[in-house]
């Protein structure tokens, strides 16, 4: 299939992996993966392993993987104690930033607001912000599944001119499928993603809504990869779990698109 945008596949290592361990999995990732023109890798690791990952792609020579950090502060320096700001992972070597995870909105009780200024940081910077959306299980079973993303849409992207958006990238990623095995039904992605596509039309323009690129996430296995990618509007895969084993993500990134 000749597609319209580069898919990417992208892997959310979360916290785990030491500097080593990120070193022995390029070793062997990079031991396996054919290098495709065709496809986009990021692998997202941890802060403290971010340098070791930039030095064993530049190693390995790799122009088609590129590393990701899993949030920034939206200011660029100054009195705030445990956080990240964009020129520190610039100077990494860092072209895109996963925002507004689940996790991060639910545990660490991140908010709308505050992902829309890290957006805006981020997409000022000129890197490429992952901007994550997605509903909770109660949401989905009271068929709000499209207000919530709309509203986190709107939400972080207020405020932002058209011409700010170069380079964003959404992930779908329903709270209710992350780590749990349950992955959305073929049905359930096709729709959320065309209606993730149709909002950009909506609040931007069609030309914005034809080229932004839109993952899925949740439970990505080997057994489900290439199936989901052949579901209309799925441009990538953001992959938590399956993504931390060397073998079996070099096998979903070699997947059939
Ligand atoms: P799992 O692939 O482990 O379900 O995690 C998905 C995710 O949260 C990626 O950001």
């Amino acid at each position: 299939m000749l597609r319209k945008r580069q898919p990417i596949f992208a892997a959310n290592w979360k916290m785990y992996k030491t500097i080593q361990e990120t070193r022995a999995f390029f070793a062997s990732f990079f031991g396996a993966l054919s290098e495709y023109a065709d496809r986009k890798t990021v692998i997202a690791p941890p802060f403290t392993a971010l340098a070791a990952a930039r030095e064993e792609i530049g190693a390995f020579k790799r122009q088609d993987v590129s590393i990701a950090a899993q949030n920034v502060f939206f200011e660029e320096q100054g009195a705030y104690t445990g956080e990240v700001s964009l020129p520190m992972l610039q100077e990494l070597g860092v072209e895109f930033v996963i925002l507004g995870h689940s996790e991060r909105r639910h545990i660490f009780g991140e908010t709308d607001m505050g992902v829309a200024f890290k957006v805006r940081a981020v997409c000022e910077a000129g890197l490429c912000p992952i901007l994550c959306v997605g509903e909770r299980l109660s949401e989905r079973e009271a068929e709000r599944t499209n207000m919530v993303i709309g509203i986190q849409l709107a939400a972080a992207l207020a405020a932002l001119p058209e011409n700010a958006l170069h380079g964003l990238i959404i992930a779908y990623e329903p709270v209710w499928a992350i780590g749990t095995g349950k992955v959305a039904s073929a049905e359930q992605i096709a729709q959320v993603h065309a209606f993730i596509r149709s909002w950009f039309a909506v609040h931007f323009n069609s030309a914005l809504a034809e080229n932004i690129r839109i993952l899925y996430g949740g439970s990505v296995k080997l057994n489900n990869a290439a199936q989901i990618m052949g579901i209309a509007d799925v441009d990538g895969l953001l992959v938590g779990g399956a993504s931390l084993d060397a073998g079996e993500f070099v096998k979903i990134v070699s997947c059939e698109i």
